[in-house]
């Protein structure tokens, strides 16, 4: 707990002890298993909160631009909160409100969008449907009550390919302080994966670069970042269990991530909270905007490394020719003595499926068409790019379906604002284990069926391709719920 601010762990502990009276059974252990500074070198730290009361986090993001290390000697001109690439992790207990004043010191317009999180349009951040864009110079208070446990992040939704790949995301860590007794895992680490494209003149790219067929593929940036860094460090304890939050936070670039043979994920979470039931995989696939909560316990003998990979993964033409493979996070093992606790308990929940009954069911295809004149590519819902698009409409306690066939040559990991949905199988059954999702990827060439409920919360939802050139290429749409069809705003420019 060492990293944790003296509030926060008191708060928990208030919390377990009452827990603990109310059950009268022994609490578990809940001491860290690792040596004292294991995750120094990578952790981010945490957006100070101003505010005394436990339950409200109050905190302030500043935009600006700051010279960023990228890698030792390589200093760009990049784009931070408070100077810091990733931006503070905001770090509340589910329930707690969050209070963000966000001040804009950028030469440009631009929000904080809180990807992920189930809160009211008008912190959606949105411009256009939210509020307007905060102007250089301006600021903008977000508060809301943090709805639901998970790993989310934040970042701005105007220009947002250029923003994001400047520099601009950070992590958002809501915790459920019951996890610490059905998890079990007390040593936990943030993890956000992103890139960042430097030129060969030692300055961050053009957003532009490439043109229109640049926008086609998704541009990646060049230099992969953990948690801001290049191949940080990790100690561990070899078979003590380590529970990892992990974000996809880059602007195009997918991930397939592998920690060597013999080495699995126990998954037991993804984008929005904990799954109905753990799994093991060999390799763990995050597309843009995808996350992941893990268990992993590493071996070794002392001084002994392991490799966390990013594997290539095929999104589709020319995504894994002239790729390589990335060393993401370079783990030793102390010389600790081995850790042989008792096994961990399984993870557990009981999620009920939204009921398919009197569902509307809604097809789209994912395209992509090239201007006969002009040559220009765009990309569209149904070949209609987001500029020309009508929404999605639906109504309070709709269940819709949707069919989203992906007939273009690229992965689109699709992003709802707002709303959770599930992954349907070709039985339209949801898949197992069951899990809310926010962002699913639909392989090229392939369909994916997703079931959404609209429950609450009328506003204008945006969705959208997170390959944030996708989106500026045309690939968003919005869900309008609950609203005349005559108050639909058309998308502006800029509104990704
Ligand atoms: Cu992560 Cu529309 O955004
Ligand atoms: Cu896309």
């Amino acid at each position: 707990m060492a990293y944790m601010p003296a509030g926060r762990q008191l708060g928990r502990a208030i919390v377990l002890a009452a827990a603990i009276a109310a059950a009268a059974t022994p609490a578990l252990a809940q001491e860290s298993l690792q040596a004292s500074r294991w995750d120094e070198a990578i952790r981010m730290p945490e957006a100070p909160d101003l505010n005394p009361d436990p339950h409200i986090v109050e905190i302030e993001l500043e935009a600006r631009v700051e010279p960023f290390e990228v890698e030792p000697g390589l200093i760009v001109d990049a784009w931070t909160y408070n100077g810091m690439i990733p931006g503070p992790m905001i770090r509340v207990n589910v329930g707690d409100r969050l209070i963000v004043h966000f001040t804009n010191s950028l030469p440009d317009p631009s929000t904080i969008h809180y990807h992920g999180l189930r809160i009211p349009i008008a912190m959606d951040g949105v411009p256009g449907y939210s509020q307007d864009p905060v102007k250089p110079g301006e600021s903008f208070t977000y508060d809301y009550v943090v709805p639901d446990a998970g790993i989310f992040w934040y970042h701005p939704h105007v220009m947002s390919a250029m923003q994001v790949g400047f520099g601009l995301y950070g992590a958002f860590w809501v915790e459920d302080p019951a996890e610490a007794e059905t998890v079990a895992v007390e040593d936990e680490l943030v993890i956000l994966l992103s890139d960042m494209a430097v030129n060969k003149q030692g300055e961050l790219e053009d957003p532009n670069s490439g043109g229109s067929a640049g926008m086609a593929f998704g541009r990646e940036g060049n230099h992969v970042l953990v948690n801001g860094k290049k191949t940080p460090q990790l100690l561990a304890r070899s078979g003590a269990p380590q529970r990892w939050h992990i974000i996809n936070a880059a602007k195009s670039r997918y991930y397939k991530l592998d920690l060597g043979a013999g080495f699995t994920f126990t998954r037991i979470g993804g984008d929005g909270g904990l799954l109905e039931y753990s799994v093991e995989e060999d390799f763990l696939v995050l597309g843009v905007g995808e996350r992941a909560d893990v268990i992993i316990t590493p071996r070794g003998a002392s001084g002994e490394e392991l490799m966390l990979r990013s594997q290539l993964h095929d999104r589709g033409y020319g995504s894994t020719e002239l790729r390589s493979i990335q060393d993401l996070v370079a783990i030793t093992i102390t010389d600790q003595p081995e850790y042989a606790g008792s096994p961990l308990p399984e993870v557990q929940l009981t999620i009920v499926p939204y009921s398919a009954e009197g569902t509307i069911r809604r097809e789209m295809e994912l395209t992509l068409d090239q201007d006969a004149i002009t040559k220009r590519f765009e990309y569209g819902f149904d070949k209609v790019p987001y500029w020309k698009a009508r929404p999605i409409l639906a109504d309070l306690g709709d269940t819709q379906i949707w069919t989203i066939n992906n007939t273009t040559p690229w992965s689109h990991p699709l992003h709802l604002h707002g709303f959770f949905f599930m992954v349907l199988d070709e039985n339209e059954e949801p898949v197992r284990p069951y899990e809310w999702k926010d962002t699913v990827d639909v392989p090229f060439k392939e369909t994916r069926r997703l079931l959404v409920r609209f429950g609450e919360r009328p506003g204008t939802w945006l969705f959208h391709c997170h390959i944030l050139d996708h989106a500026a290429g045309g690939l968003l749409t919005a869900v309008h719920l609950a609203l005349p069809i005559e108050d639909f705003k058309p998308f502006g420019a800029g509104a990704h």
